[in-house]
């Protein structure tokens, strides 16, 4: 089984950013607990971040090629933004967890809208970077049943 986790703009810039938003892990730190979880169920990931709507579209477009079993997608600011996003992910009917760092709902409105959430098969919002792990857990239990 495959997983791709997918991150989008600015969170490259994790560890720095905003701390009290998005916590002190680095991105780095966060791909390799994901890997590390993978590997104990022997489930292969790939976490590819992009400042880039064209770069993440063209990751997902890659998958009609090579597909993946499920997708972990942290969208970002395009979150709110990208109807392009959602249309990739939809041409490719990948299913996928939309996760996000920080409580969207608790901070400005223009957050409160997601492009993703409709077609999400769940959504995960506040829980810091254990929300990627709990998307990783949830998606390995269900490719082993
Ligand atoms: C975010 C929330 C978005 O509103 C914001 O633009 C981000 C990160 C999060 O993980 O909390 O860049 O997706």
């Amino acid at each position: 089984h495959s997983i791709l986790v997918l991150h989008g703009p600015n969170l490259n810039m994790l560890g720095l950013r905003e701390p009290d938003h998005y916590g002190n892990d680095t991105l780095q730190a966060i791909n390799q607990r994901l890997q590390e979880q993978a590997d104990t169920h022997g489930v292969t990931l790939t976490t590819f971040q992009s400042n880039a709507e064209a770069e993440l579209i063209a990751r997902i477009h890659d998958l009609a090629r090579h597909p993946v079993d499920f997708v972990i997608i942290n969208p970002a600011a395009f979150t709110h933004t990208s109807v392009a996003l959602r249309d990739a992910l939809s041409a490719v009917k990948v299913p996928f967890i939309e996760v996000h760092l920080s409580n969207v709902h608790t901070r400005e409105s223009f957050r409160h809208h997601s492009y993703f959430s409709d077609i999400a098969v769940g959504v995960i919002s506040g829980l810091g970077a254990h929300g990627y792990s709990l998307a990783l857990d949830y998606a390995i239990r269900r490719l082993q049943h």
